[in-house]
């Protein structure tokens, strides 16, 4: 077995236990929302950052799992109200958590599942951590805000794009790095190294994301195919596809979309476009540019096989399909 799939294999199970043990401390009636999205799979990327920092910069002990189950129940709690927020039916593979239980339950939940995140970092008693992840899900929310008053915006600038995948995506994985490395007691230059490393991650991660939105198919990644289409979202490959397409045709087609007036036929006959002019593939090149960046910031940490992990993460992270 890898070194990779060796410790997914140890720490994916361990951060399981930890979040049912929690769960179990809910109120019975927030618990099956809670567990449908909890139970229904995920990567566990965020605690798998905050373990894999945190031991890369010599910690040992065992009460890392609070701390890093605390940045998955945050994550969860933003995909319940996402999921909301962009009326998206599928998630992790079956339906969302407002389809089955209704908005009202599945906001709630949310805000429960934000609070035992708070409740899990308070027993630190480490005001750095509190401040990190506060500012983390305030960032969050802020690229969400930001996402949604650009929605069907066709002249979206990239610079803005990238404020909105930065906010809505990487603070919490930048997050996740930094407070493993906060934890560990790391001085701040390389606590510095674990915040560079976690946002370049969270970059690459949300363009790999917008450019499987196009790709894979629901039943690989969980989510519907085309779905930031439908939602209206202007990414990444939508915006290179726009620039390379000729004056009056780009005109109107941006109108049509602008005024959500594409047909369910037109919107697939785009995502097919989209993807033959090479768009989604570029997407993925620019976020290889976005993981060097992060094997840079990795290039920092004193060396340990868990930073020598997450290296080997990175390449993958490109690769996936879901
Ligand atoms: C989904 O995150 C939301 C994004 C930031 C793109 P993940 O792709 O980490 O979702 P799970 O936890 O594996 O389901
Ligand atoms: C990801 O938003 C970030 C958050 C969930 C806060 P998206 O809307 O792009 O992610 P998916 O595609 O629903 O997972
Ligand atoms: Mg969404
Ligand atoms: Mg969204």
């Amino acid at each position: 077995m890898s070194d990779i799939a060796d410790i997914v294999s140890r720490e994916v199970p361990a951060i399981n236990r930890y979040l049912e043990s929690a769960t179990e401390t809910l109120n019975p009636m927030v618990q099956p929302v809670v567990r449908h999205v909890l139970l229904a799979g995920g990567k566990r990327l965020r605690p798998l950052l905050t373990i894999l920092t945190a031991r890369a910069m010599g910690y040992r002990a065992d009460d890392v799992y609070p701390l890093a189950c605390s940045l998955e129940f945050l994550h969860s709690a933003t995909l319940l109200h996402d999921d909301i927020l962009d009326g998206a039916k599928l998630r992790r593979g079956r339906e969302s958590a407002h389809v089955r239980f209704g908005s009202t339950h599945t906001i709630l939940a949310g805000d429960v599942l934000l609070a035992l995140a708070n409740r899990l970092v308070a027993e630190y008693d480490n005001p750095e951590l509190t401040k990190l992840l506060s500012e983390a899900l305030l960032q969050t929310a802020t690229g969400e805000i930001l996402e949604i008053a650009h929605l069907r915006d066709v002249d979206l600038p990239l610079d803005t794009y990238f404020s909105i995948i930065t906010g809505k995506t990487a603070y919490l994985i930048q997050a996740s790095c930094q407070c493993g490395a906060v934890l560990a007691g790391a001085s701040p230059r390389l606590i510095q190294a674990a915040a560079d490393l976690g946002h370049h991650i969270g970059v690459a991660f949300q363009l790999v994301d917008d450019a499987l939105d196009y790709t894979s198919p629901a039943t690989v990644s969980g989510k519907p195919t085309g779905g930031d289409l439908k939602e209206g979202k202007v990414t990444l490959p939508l915006l290179l596809y726009l620039q390379g397409l000729p004056f009056e045709e780009r005109r109107r087609l941006a109108e049509d979309f602008r005024q959500d007036q594409l047909s369910a036929e037109d919107i697939e006959y785009l995502r097919g476009n989209v993807v033959a002019g090479g768009h989604a593939e570029k997407t993925r090149e620019m976020a290889g540019e976005s993981l060097a960046k992060a094997q840079a910031a990795l290039a920092k940490f004193p060396p340990s096989p868990e930073a020598e992990l997450i290296g080997d993460v990175l390449a993958p992270m490109l690769a996936r399909d879901k």
